[in-house]
């Protein structure tokens, strides 16, 4: 069941997706166990994220007889990961539509202004034409959604959604007051965000979480 809070930010609520993100929330979750329900979980999220991609008519032939069927029109969707913890959520999207073209936004926080600093950027071609999906587990501040937004923007895209597994209601303000057209999907929307920025209760850090660094 998907919750829709308003017109630009979507809870895909799912007892699936809870009892999953449930598992994900506790402390002593296992590395290994924890990437595999965020892989878990975003196939989940990506069925709803892409439910709406056009379509188009192609003629084929079944073993009987030849037959008009749907399959996705235009160039293939692009899945844009804000390094490294958006990596996390690429694997399921990826699982489910293989040929994905995929981009990396690397940023981080210069501790002095607080802003997002982009140190990597990489995308597939013809961004104007392909529907971009920005992912990114966590939409805390929404500091650098908002700047990766922007930047895909710059390159080209004009058709993009961000999808993440938790969202703090001040991270939805600012990537909704910056880019008003963009949708956000989440899997929950939490309390708030502590004195570090984290989002509360939360999972911790994801990237730390994801690929057992601390
Ligand atoms: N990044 C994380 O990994 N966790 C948070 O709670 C916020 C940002």
């Amino acid at each position: 069941m998907t919750k829709a809070t308003g017109h630009d930010l979507t809870i895909v609520d799912h007892p699936l997706i809870r009892h999953k993100l449930t598992l994900m929330r506790q402390k002593d979750t296992p590395s290994a166990q924890f990437r595999q329900l965020l892989r878990e979980i975003s196939l989940l999220l990506a069925y709803e994220v892409t439910r709406d991609l056009p379509l188009q008519d192609i003629e084929i032939e079944t073993p009987l007889e030849k037959s008009v069927q749907k399959q996705l029109s235009g160039k293939k969707p692009c899945f844009v990961s804000i390094m490294r913890a958006g990596d996390g959520l690429l694997q399921g999207l990826l699982d489910l539509v293989p040929s994905a073209r995929v981009g990396h936004v690397g940023l981080y926080r210069d501790h002095e202004t607080l802003k997002p600093v982009q140190y990597y950027f990489k995308m597939p071609h013809s961004l104007d034409e392909r529907h971009v999906l920005i992912v990114d587990p966590m939409l805390a501040t929404g500091n650098s959604a908002a700047a990766a937004v922007s930047l895909v923007k710059e390159a080209g895209a004009d058709k993009i959604r961000f999808l993440c597994l938790v969202a703090a209601p001040k991270g939805v303000e600012t990537l909704r007051a910056a880019h008003p057209d963009v949708p956000i999907f989440s899997a929950a929307l939490d309390d708030g965000l502590n004195e570090h920025g984290y989002i509360t209760p939360g999972l911790g850090d994801v990237g730390d979480r994801l690929f057992g660094t601390k």
